[in-house]
């Protein structure tokens, strides 16, 4: 198995890994591939400025999960970038997240511009009803 950066090449085949499990629009940015052959698992590196990277989109397909694939795709994307980086996640994924240097941060500390691309993401607080948490988080 092969964790890489993806290339230009790999565009089309992230997107049907993407549309292949329902996970919606492949966005506008950097991106982290994990192969087997085809791809198992992506993650989405969007830098909104020089020291504000978010994490977006990490995906591993359901067969091949829980065997260290989405670490290896979070290391993969913060060796290859400096500075801090910011992710949006729900409760189930706060202890992955943790266990790689992220910790938790109250939305309103979010730098202006993660703050705008969460909320034209629809992603922020007052854009869900309030059972359905998300939770922000930093690293570095
Ligand atoms: C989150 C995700 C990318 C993690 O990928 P992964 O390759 O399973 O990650 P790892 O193997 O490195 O470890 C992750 C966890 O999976 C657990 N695990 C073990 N077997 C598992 C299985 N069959 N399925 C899912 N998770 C499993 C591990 O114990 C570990 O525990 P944690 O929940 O406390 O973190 C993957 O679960 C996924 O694609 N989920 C759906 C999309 C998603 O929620 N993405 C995150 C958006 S913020």
């Amino acid at each position: 198995m092969l964790v890489t950066r993806a290339s230009r090449r790999d565009t089309d085949e992230i997107r049907a890994f993407y549309d292949g499990l329902e996970w919606g629009d492949v966005k506008d940015g950097t991106f982290f591939i994990a192969r087997q052959g085809p791809i198992i698992g992506a993650l989405c590196l969007i830098a909104l400025e020089p020291d504000v990277t978010l994490v977006e989109d990490v995906l591993v397909h359901p067969d091949h999960r829980g065997r260290g694939i989405g670490t290896r795709l979070v290391e993969a994307a913060m060796n290859n970038k400096g500075g801090p980086m910011y992710l949006c996640c729900h409760d189930e994924r706060l202890a992955f997240y943790e266990r790689l240097g992220f910790r938790r941060i109250d939305q309103d500390d979010l730098p202006e511009s993660a703050r705008r691309f969460w909320r034209d993401d629809g992603a922020l607080k007052d854009s869900y009803p309030p059972d359905h948490v998300h939770h922000f988080m930093r690293a570095r």
